[in-house]
């Protein structure tokens, strides 16, 4: 029997309320099914976990192996990149970061892009996988780059999560002409200044949710042409703040949900921008938003002075709700948390402003400014001629009821800066005040799954196993509890192609110490654990290797069960220097023209 266990993307009901979307996303087939179909681990394509030796070209080689189907895998481990890996044409494929890829090289461009590619999943199987793209070496001096990190294009059916993306030299993940996707359970921490934006989406039916971005650019920003697209849990911990743009000539943006986005000392809360132009945006809905610390909040701006003027009157906007935003601005009389400034060759109508109440965190008073905005709530103009206007901006000097809103316990209380190394964080495991996230991490679920396997132990066991870990042509070890010293025990290892160490019989050792031993992927049909009392062996049957990471312990032992203690990841090499920076907590940090 097989746990598929990375079949929560495909399985996980998308609620009703998510209308936005037009059909499934994620991957077709499950990582399950890839790894048995093939697996390529780029340690057998000359990868070294080293720190030096290039993942470029043994990513490459293994992808091409896998390239109709099957896992590629880069197992836990730090390793140099100095080359890019083009990864073009895969069908049917996964690719499981569990080790950390630290840049090693200066070209531009994208150091992984997936394209053309169809039923696809990138993920880590610890949650821990990351790619650090040590940015800071080019903006310490200032140093001009567009190197990013991660790029899908052109991929349908696909998702990306439990990865970790850091300190970009440009962008970290763009999501260029995808359809049908999902990204969850993403961490993104970059350097604090402009041009290094977090998620940047054009395509359509695509799903974003329970994501925390730190930097000072983009969050998650859809750019045009883009339809279907929902955005939902988003902590901007320290960012720019959402967008959609920047927009010019022949927009085409409609159906766009973002709800429960937390921001916190952040440019904007969310912001629209555009500098002349045609086409349209419609039918976009915003809600349940929360800001703290943020310079604005509501930011429509379609004169936007970072961009050049594009040719037409100006993007035609209309049915964009803003409902249900909560919180605090940092200036409300310098920068009012309403501003809708529409093109007057172009008014915006059919606007609804509801359910908002924000207040200043500095002074007593606030400003509500809209111009050329029709529809209903605050400064915006009432009736059908859509004639244009400009009004004087509305002063407020009492708060509205029922602005303050919850923070998040973790807020960033200081930038990264841009002049010395960002440490790896964790995903977290809450992105919005009291919402939990629709998937577990990869870590835990497979923990959860595991110690339902432990239920094979017979009840009065003495011996427990406290961490057991399998994964594909990785380590699978054991730390057992016992206090008396047991006999090292046999795993079988069913349909993996080959055992790579001959360790196996030392899996498990007595407390406290760990030894591991190494199988290819396949599928592990038993692991036996002798109890202390020497009597009969323990057997835990069926597990599937890709992704069993688990705690669990007989039903006797009082150990808890709970998810595994994962390594520290940051892994600091030497020469790689983790401090972080504190820098002025100053808003709006100049942003780099010419953005894509
Ligand atoms: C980067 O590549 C060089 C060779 O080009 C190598 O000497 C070095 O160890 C690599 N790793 C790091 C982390 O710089
Ligand atoms: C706008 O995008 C939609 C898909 O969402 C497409 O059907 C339509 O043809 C596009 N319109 C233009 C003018 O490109
Ligand atoms: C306005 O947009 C919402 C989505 O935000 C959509 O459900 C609704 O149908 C749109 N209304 C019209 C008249 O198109
Ligand atoms: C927000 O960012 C800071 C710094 O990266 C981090 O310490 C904190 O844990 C983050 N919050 C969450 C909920 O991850």
């Amino acid at each position: 029997m097989y746990w598929p266990l990375l079949t929560l993307p495909l399985l996980a009901a998308i609620p009703i309320s998510n209308a936005q979307l037009t059909g499934s996303v994620g991957p077709l087939t499950t990582v399950a099914e890839k790894a048995a179909t093939k697996t390529c681990n780029v340690l057998d394509y000359g990868a070294v976990a080293d720190l030096s030796t290039d993942l470029g070209a043994p990513l490459v080689s293994a992808f091409n192996d896998c390239i109709d189907g099957g896992l590629v895998y880069i197992p836990e481990g730090s390793y140099a990149m100095s080359t890019w890996a083009t990864l073009d044409k895969g069908t049917g494929w996964a690719l499981q970061l569990d080790g950390i890829i630290y840049r090693n090289g200066t070209d531009g461009g994208n150091m992984i892009i997936i394209e053309h590619a169809s039923d696809f999943e990138m993920f880590s199987s610890n949650s821990a996988g990351a790619m650090q793209g040590l940015g800071y070496q080019f903006h310490a001096d200032g140093t001009s780059t567009t190197t990013r990190l991660l790029r899908l294009q052109k991929v349908t059916s696909f998702s990306v999560h439990d990865i970790i993306l850091v300190d970009a030299p440009a962008f970290h993940l763009v999501l260029d002409t995808v359809e049908d996707g999902e990204v969850y359970n993403v961490a993104i921490r970059g350097g604090n200044e402009g041009g290094l934006d977090g998620i940047d989406i054009t395509g359509s039916n695509v799903w974003v949710h329970d994501v925390e971005v730190t930097n000072k650019d983009e969050c998650v920003t859809v750019k045009s042409p883009s339809s279907n697209i929902l955005v939902e849990s988003v902590y901007c911990n320290w960012s720019g703040g959402c967008a959609m743009g920047s927009l010019g000539a022949d927009t085409n943006i409609s159906d766009i949900t973002y709800r429960n986005i937390y921001t916190w000392s952040s440019n904007q809360m969310y912001m629209i921008k555009s500098n002349g132009g045609s086409g349209t945006v419609q039918n976009v809905l915003l809600e349940n938003f929360i800001g703290h610390g943020n310079a604005y909040s509501l930011d429509i701006d379609t004169s936007w002075a970072e961009m050049s003027t594009a040719s037409g009157d100006g993007v035609g906007y209309s049915n964009i709700t803003i409902s249900n935003w909560k919180g605090t601005e940092s200036n409300g009389l310098q920068r009012g948390p309403i501003k809708v400034l529409c093109p007057a060759g172009n008014p915006c109508y059919d606007l609804t402003i509801e359910d908002f109440a924000m207040w200043t965190e500095s002074g007593d008073s606030q400003t509500y400014t809209c111009s050329n905005a029709y529809g209903e709530g605050f400064c915006l103009a009432g009736g059908d001629d859509h004639v244009a206007y400009t009004a004087t901006p509305t002063t407020v000097t009492v708060a509205p009821s029922g602005y303050s809103a919850a923070t998040m316990a973790a807020d960033l209380t200081a930038a990264f800066g841009t002049a010395s190394s960002i440490p790896i964080p964790t995903i977290p495991t809450t992105f919005f005040p009291g919402v939990t996230p629709y998937s577990a991490l990869a870590s835990a679920s497979a923990a959860a799954t595991a110690s339902f396997a432990s239920s094979a132990t017979s009840a009065g066991d003495v011996l427990a196993v406290s961490s057991l870990i399998v994964i594909p042509t990785g380590t699978f070890s054991a730390t057992s509890t016992a206090t008396t010293a047991v006999s090292p025990v046999a795993a079988s290892v069913a349909s993996a192609s080959s055992v790579v160490s001959s360790t196996s019989t030392s899996i498990f050792s007595p407390s406290p110490e760990t030894s591991s031993a190494s199988a290819t992927v396949g599928v592990i049909s038993s692991i036996s654990m002798p109890l202390a009392s020497g009597s009969a062996a323990v057997s835990y049957t069926s597990f599937l290797t890709s992704v069993v990471s688990s705690t669990q312990s007989a039903p006797s032992e009082t150990s808890s069960t709970g998810v595994p203690e994962l390594e520290e990841t940051e892994g600091c090499p030497s020469g790689f220097e983790h401090e972080s920076h504190a820098h002025d907590h100053g808003h709006l940090h100049r942003r780099r023209f010419g953005r894509h």
